[in-house]
């Protein structure tokens, strides 16, 4: 029969490190690796400098009992090269585990790191260690795209991000629908340049995950696609994950050149320009007018399109009509509620040079990071509508002007 051997005392208080400590550190770290893995030289290396993680910017951190035993403990690691902190060795003794001694260690960790103004820790982790991962999601850590792990036995990377802090500098929070390309994609970008915290929305995770991996500011991701009922969840989601959200920008949309009139073409475009922005513009409204103490912000892409019913595109420019007049509507509806702390942009650009565009004979073609810089130039200064470039203000000023009955005689493709 098998005894299960239970800890005399689960009472820990956290201490940092001092070298009588060393031995208690590489025991308790080979003990676990050993059991589930090997240690590999990664380990070694830690384990004859382990003084050097305090010399070099780190600290180490133990579980200590009562009666002086040490129960756990875990490194948080500097790495002076890309200046980035790391949780590493965190170990529990057999004989002390599910007395949330891991998570002691951790909020440790997380306080430490408080103190010391460190925003962001990565840690290197085995899925095969569901407690574990799970800790360090208690924790606040998520996933993100592994890369050149250290350690062979290292199948998952993460990321705890300081958002208190973030918060308390008073950084403001935008979630940028349709940021997997063209023009959400760059806006996002500048956005999290600027200074703002990011989290971006789209179908496709993979370029969602990679644009949080390599961009100070994108903090956050969920995909989402507008086309489903669930997406106001994911847009929730997304909020909570962000901490709330100050400007939501929309750039998720869809187009075709479709002189046959394909209905295929033409349904799904209504689909995603009208219904999906009006159902994720609308729950961002509601949001907003549920958090009055937010000075909260909606902008969408509409187009130039919006101008003039263009026969060579009938769905895309009848949903970009749809769009502006939405956005119209809901500008006109904080009047008739008072609500003072929504603000709505309709932006309307020219032919820009994005996927969407891609292969079109369309002339006069802009570039879509400078496009997107005047974009957030002008949500910054909280512009009503926002034409782009001031050549298309003119044109559209013209197109108003040409009677109907000419109009729709007009070749325009
Ligand atoms: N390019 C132009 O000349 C031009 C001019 C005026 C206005 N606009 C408007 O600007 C907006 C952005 O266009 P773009 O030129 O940047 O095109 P794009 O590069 O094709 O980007 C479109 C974005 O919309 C997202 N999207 C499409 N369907 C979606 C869905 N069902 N759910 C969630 N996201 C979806 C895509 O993300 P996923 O594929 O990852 O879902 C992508 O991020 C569109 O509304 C477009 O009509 C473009």
């Amino acid at each position: 029969m098998i005894m299960k051997k239970y800890a005399p005392t689960a009472r820990v208080h956290i201490e940092t490190y001092k070298s009588e400590y060393r031995s208690d550190f590489i025991r308790l770290n080979r003990e676990w690796i050993e059991t589930f893995f090997r240690i590999e030289d990664s380990d070694i290396e830690t384990f004859s400098h382990v003084d050097k993680i305090v010399e070099q910017g780190g600290q180490i951190f133990l579980a200590v009992t009562d009666h002086g035993e040490v129960a756990g403990c875990c490194a948080l690691k500097h790495h002076s090269e890309n200046e980035s902190y790391e949780l590493a060795q965190m170990a529990v003794s057999p004989l002390y585990q599910g007395h949330h001694i891991g998570h002691q260690l951790g909020m440790a960790v997380m306080e430490y790191a408080r103190r010391h103004g460190i925003r962001r820790i990565y840690l290197e982790g085995n899925t095969r260690l569901k407690a574990s991962i799970a800790l360090f999601r208690s924790l606040g850590f998520r996933e993100i795209p592994l890369q050149n792990n250290a350690y062979e036995r290292c199948d998952i990377l993460m990321c705890w991000e300081d958002e208190q802090q973030n918060r308390t500098d008073n950084k403001h929070s935008a979630i940028v629908m349709g940021g997997t390309s063209g023009i959400g994609y760059e806006v996002a970008l500048i956005l999290a340049k600027r200074g703002w915290r990011v989290g971006v929305a789209g179908r496709r995770e993979d370029i969602l995950k990679k644009m949080m991996a390599e961009t100070d500011g994108i903090v956050a991701y969920e995909v989402i696609d507008v086309n489903k009922p669930q997406a106001v969840d994911g847009l929730h989601t997304l909020i909570g994950k962000m901490g709330g959200m100050d400007l939501y920008f929309h750039s998720s949309g869809i187009g075709y050149q479709n002189v046959a009139l394909d209905a295929d073409k033409e349904l799904s475009t209504i689909e995603t320009n009208c219904l999906g922005m009006a159902r994720l513009v609308g729950e961002a409204f509601r949001y907003l007018e549920q958090h009055p103490e937010t000075d909260g912000q909606i902008a969408v892409i509409s187009s130039i399109a919006r101008t003039k019913g263009l026969g060579a595109a009938p769905a895309y420019s009848a949903s970009k009509r749809f769009t502006s007049h939405y956005l119209e509507c809901l500008c006109q509806l904080t009047s008739i509620r008072n609500i003072r702390n929504i603000h709505i942009t309709d932006i309307r650009p020219g032919f820009v040079r994005t996927p969407l565009l891609q292969g079109s004979p369309f002339p006069m073609q802009l570039d879509a990071r400078r496009v997107a810089e005047s974009i957030v130039d002008g949500l910054e200064k909280r512009k009503p509508v926002i034409t782009i470039n001031w050549l298309y203000h003119l044109l559209v000023f013209f197109w108003q002007m040409i009677p109907r009955a000419i109009w729709i005689r007009m070749k325009i493709r």
